[in-house]
């Protein structure tokens, strides 16, 4: 008998609070207009509450998965949390998601790959189920980008926001549907172009650190851009390929929302039209770890069981990949 590894919920949560193109013109040089045609981000969340961190989006993204599924957070064998924004650098936020959660019975860690956590996590979360060891296991991907963000950069401080999502991985014995192959990757050498200078062992807090502004996302928007549109699509259309797969047999991309302009280059390269492809960037910009989730949870009830979708993204580090999942059960629970 075979574990195949399935989504059986999708869980989410976005802060109330909105962060329109037109603040940002308040706050920075820049026009709605050129961020819309630039990137297609409209606004995005940002968690404003005081003493509010990631791990508390993730509980909220994860009691939703609890409800849907009927379950109780004791029921819950292990949770990967997928960010680069973690309550604290240790210890790891999903043992703070754990213990906000009353999930006494997991074991969890955090995993650090940008934009592609979430697949990185799901990934490793897959063979957790397909080798029997484990019967129900949290992927989260969670980004506190607000916490990280100088809102008197505009090259960064238009793109980011804040969310959550989250999905529960159980086994089935249907072989037809579940999380079917994965291609990632990962270039260190990427990391010049993307990354916080200061904070890590390399470069420990201090004084100057943060009168210099170091303790911020650092950003080469177009050296990313161009790594991003080139590494997505490969890795889109390789999995395809290797699956013996063409764009008429995918009835959704779920992209990484970093910029619509690199959405668009996979979803060309995979010969899908716009229909077939969640965006949500307009409404959340670029939350990191949580975009892919999130494209989930805002289309789910739309879902229906043998739909094939390809997730792909693109981060720092560099790091990028794709993954053929048959979703496994219609609409929402
Ligand atoms: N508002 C108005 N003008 C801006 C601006 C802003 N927020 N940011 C930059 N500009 C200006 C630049 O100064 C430049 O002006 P110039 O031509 O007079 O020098 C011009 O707009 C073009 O700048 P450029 O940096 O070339 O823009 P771009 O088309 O590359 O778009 C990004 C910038 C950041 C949106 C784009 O590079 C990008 O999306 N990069 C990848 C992001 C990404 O995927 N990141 C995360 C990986 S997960």
């Amino acid at each position: 008998m075979q574990n195949r590894a399935i989504i059986t919920a999708v869980g989410g949560y976005v802060p109330e609070t909105k962060l329109t193109n037109f603040d940002l013109e308040k706050m920075v040089d820049t026009n709605d207009e050129w961020i819309r045609s630039r990137t297609g981000i409209q606004e995005r969340r940002i968690l404003r509450e005081p003493g509010k961190a990631s791990s508390d989006m993730a509980v909220k993204a994860v009691e939703e998965l609890m409800v849907k599924r009927n379950l109780s957070p004791l029921d819950i064998d292990c949770l990967i949390c997928a960010t680069v924004t973690p309550d604290m650098v240790f210890p790891a936020t999903a043992n703070i998601i754990c213990d906000k959660l009353g999930a006494k019975n997991a074991w969890g860690y955090d995993l650090s790959a940008a934009c592609s956590g979430f697949l990185f996590a799901l990934s490793t979360a897959a063979m957790f189920i397909e080798s029997g060891r484990y019967k129900k296991v949290v992927v989260v991907g969670v980004d506190k980008m607000s916490a990280i963000i100088d809102y008197t950069d505009r090259a960064t401080c238009i793109i980011f926001g804040d969310g959550a999502g989250a999905v529960l991985l159980e086994s089935s014995d249907d072989a037809t549907v579940g999380i079917k192959d994965s291609i990632l990757r990962s270039d260190g050498s990427g990391r010049d172009y993307l990354h916080m200078k200061a904070g890590g062992s390399l470069k420990p807090a201090t004084l100057e650190t943060v009168m210099n502004k170091e303790h911020f996302a650092f950003q080469d928007g177009q050296p990313v851009f161009k790594f991003a549109v080139k590494g997505m699509a490969d890795v889109s259309a390789e999995l395809l390929e290797r699956n013996g797969l063409t764009g008429e047999d995918i009835q959704w991309l779920v992209p990484h929302q970093a910029n619509l302009r690199i959405i668009d280059a996979t979803a060309n390269r995979m010969g899908l039209p716009k229909e077939k492809v969640m965006i949500n960037i307009q409404k959340y910009g670029n939350t990191t770890a949580a975009t892919i989730p999130l494209c989930l949870w805002d289309w789910e009830k739309q879902l229906k069981k043998g739909d094939n979708l390809v997730f792909a993204a693109f981060g720092g580090g560099f790091t990028w990949g794709a993954t053929l999942v048959t979703w496994a059960y219609d609409g929402e629970k």
